[in-house]
């Protein structure tokens, strides 16, 4: 939400997408999903930017073992920083902006399979709650725009765009947005 109140034109993009769609007087149901490539496609560009587990869950070492030359000792600690490689400028074109349309041409998915986006893990403990989450995430989001349109609270301040790492990743100042009649 923070991001699309930043650029209101992919607000607009998104809202257009669903209204396109489903019209004015139906809900979104999770079966529409699939059939919303512009949605899909923010809630990839957000993950990619905003992880919330900006360190995937912590991870021991249950032996020795030697990864691309470098020596991980049994029972050290790993954490995966997906935070700096959904920013890696060597993986992403103008990695620090928030541009969806990456995703508009691209099978990139966030299921574990492509490594440079892995906002659940990947392997044998990733999340086992991803189908939920990606069920709940896409139809919270499309709902909030498909119903209203969003003003921020106090219009004449920048959004702050800091972020608070712990073993979550939160905006350090939460978004204050007031939904409006369409
Ligand atoms: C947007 C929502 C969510 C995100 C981004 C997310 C992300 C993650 C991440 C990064 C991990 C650690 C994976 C790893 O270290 O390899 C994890 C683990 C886990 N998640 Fe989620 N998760 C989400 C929602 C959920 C939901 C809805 C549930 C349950 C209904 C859930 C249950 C779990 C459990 C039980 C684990 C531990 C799995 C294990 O260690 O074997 N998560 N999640």
């Amino acid at each position: 939400m923070t991001e699309l109140m930043r650029q209101p034109d992919k607000m607009s993009r998104i809202r257009d997408e669903i209204r396109s769609l489903i019209g004015e007087n139906k809900h979104v149901q999770e079966s529409d999903i699939s059939r919303l490539p512009y949605l899909q496609a923010v809630v990839k560009e957000t993950f990619r930017l905003h992880p919330a587990g900006p360190f995937l869950v912590p991870h021991k070492a249950v032996s020795d073992v030697e990864i691309n030359g470098y020596m991980v000792p049994k029972d050290a600690q790993i954490l995966v920083n997906v935070w700096a490689s959904g920013r890696d400028p060597c993986t992403w074109v103008e990695s620090d902006a928030f541009m969806p349309e990456r995703f508009l041409d691209h099978n990139i998915d966030y299921r574990g399979k492509d490594f440079e986006l892995i906002p659940f893990g990947a392997g044998r403990r990733t999340c086992p709650g991803l189908p939920l989450a990606h069920r709940m995430v896409h139809l919270m989001l499309a709902t909030l725009i498909h119903n209203f349109g969003w003003e921020l609270e106090i219009k004449s301040k920048e959004i702050d765009m800091n972020e608070k790492f712990g073993l979550t990743l939160q905006k350090a100042i939460p978004l204050r947005a007031v939904p409006t009649k369409l």
